[in-house]
């Protein structure tokens, strides 16, 4: 049986939700990972230093006794973010970077910025302060075929974007095209992604296998094959501006299950598993760890975890749903399955 020994990882990319729901997901990701980058998308958004410093607190609250787990905050831009605020709250260090979601392009978006030229003040505070913009990086217009999205904000938004601000420092989110990778390898110096494993796992066939499969839906959405295979190369590859971020996105059965499903595949419980299942189908497990648990905290100027963790490609079976306590049931990645890998011990 193959094991792999490396340094405790992190997850740049993460939804906690809040109440019930965070209860019930906050210990997944906590016994996995030494950190976590918290996605500000709940509603209300968390829009101040205020509001990420009580998200905070009630996340601690969800972390097992004896876990030690890091949750950071993250500021959610509109086109009304005050920018004293935001550099504030990242100098007292409850805010580690800002999210940039347009209006209407997600889950929780409709708060959104509506064009990147409205928070341009925002924008030119960040970048003197080094603060990391995150951008969700689809357009949004109806015009544009929901597969080129994303490549749409790469040429037309971000490209832009930095030319116009050198000093600001980016993370392309949950990238899913070879044209999102490039545009990251171009500005690697201050550029960095996270990549998720069901873009590494899946192209976007599995939305249709057999039937329609809401918990293959996730935005931006599964793509073409060819790019599958881009972004396996760019995980696997050892360069150091790819990291390793989830997006576990949780959200009820019945809510995915519908005439308007929600957008998210909840991940947490296997990550580390379906991520390494990646790494070892390239034969590239010894590049796992710059992935997991380096590129990220390099990129946002953190140590790496010291802590080494052990998995063997031990299978284990993965319950068909997690309760809720009471308010529904979460289906998690590998439902009902195996994940090839497991936690030594
Ligand atoms: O699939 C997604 N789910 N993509 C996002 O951008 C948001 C997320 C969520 O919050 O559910
Ligand atoms: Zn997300």
């Amino acid at each position: 049986m193959r094991s792999l020994t490396f340094r405790r990882p992190d997850d740049w990319h993460v939804h906690f939700r809040d109440s019930v729901m965070m209860k019930t997901v906050v210990p997944y990701t906590a016994r996995a990972f030494g950190r976590a980058i918290v996605m500000p998308n709940l509603t209300p958004p968390v829009t101040t230093a205020a509001m990420a410093q009580a998200y905070r607190a009630r996340i601690m609250a969800c972390v097992p006794d004896g876990v030690s787990f890091q949750p950071l905050m993250v500021c959610y831009l509109t086109d009304h973010t005050d920018p004293a605020d935001l550099v504030a709250g990242f100098k007292a260090g409850i805010f580690t970077a800002a999210k940039l979601y347009p209006a209407h392009a997600t889950t929780n978006s409709a708060h959104g910025v509506t064009s990147v030229d409205t928070i341009m003040p925002v924008l030119e505070a960040m970048a003197e302060h080094g603060i990391p913009l995150l951008t969700h990086g689809e357009v949004t217009r109806a015009d544009v075929d929901i597969f080129d999205r994303e490549a749409r904000f790469a040429e037309e938004v971000l490209g832009p974007l930095l030319a116009r601000l050198p000093g600001l420092r980016v993370v392309m989110e949950h990238i899913t095209t070879q044209e999102g990778a490039s545009l990251v390898r171009a500005h690697r110096d201050r550029m960095g992604a996270t990549i998720t494993p069901q873009h590494l796992l899946y192209n976007r066939n599995a939305l249709f296998q057999g039937g329609l499969r809401p918990h293959m839906y996730c935005l931006p959405v599964l793509k073409r094959e060819r790019h599958r295979q881009a972004l396996r190369q760019a995980a696997t590859g050892g360069e150091s501006c790819f990291f390793l971020g989830t997006d576990t996105a949780p959200h009820m059965r019945h809510l995915k299950e519908a005439d308007c499903g929600c957008a998210g595949v909840f991940s947490a419980p296997v990550a580390v598993a379906a991520y390494l299942q990646v790494f070892a189908e390239e034969g590239k497990l010894e590049a796992f760890e710059a992935f997991a648990s380096l590129n990220g905290p390099a990129f946002y100027g953190l140590p790496a975890n010291e802590e080494r963790v052990t998995y063997e490609e031990r299978p284990a079976r993965i319950a068909q749903e997690i309760e809720v306590d009471g308010a529904g049931r979460l289906v998690s990645l590998f439902s009902g399955e195996a994940a090839p890998w497991s936690l030594a011990g």
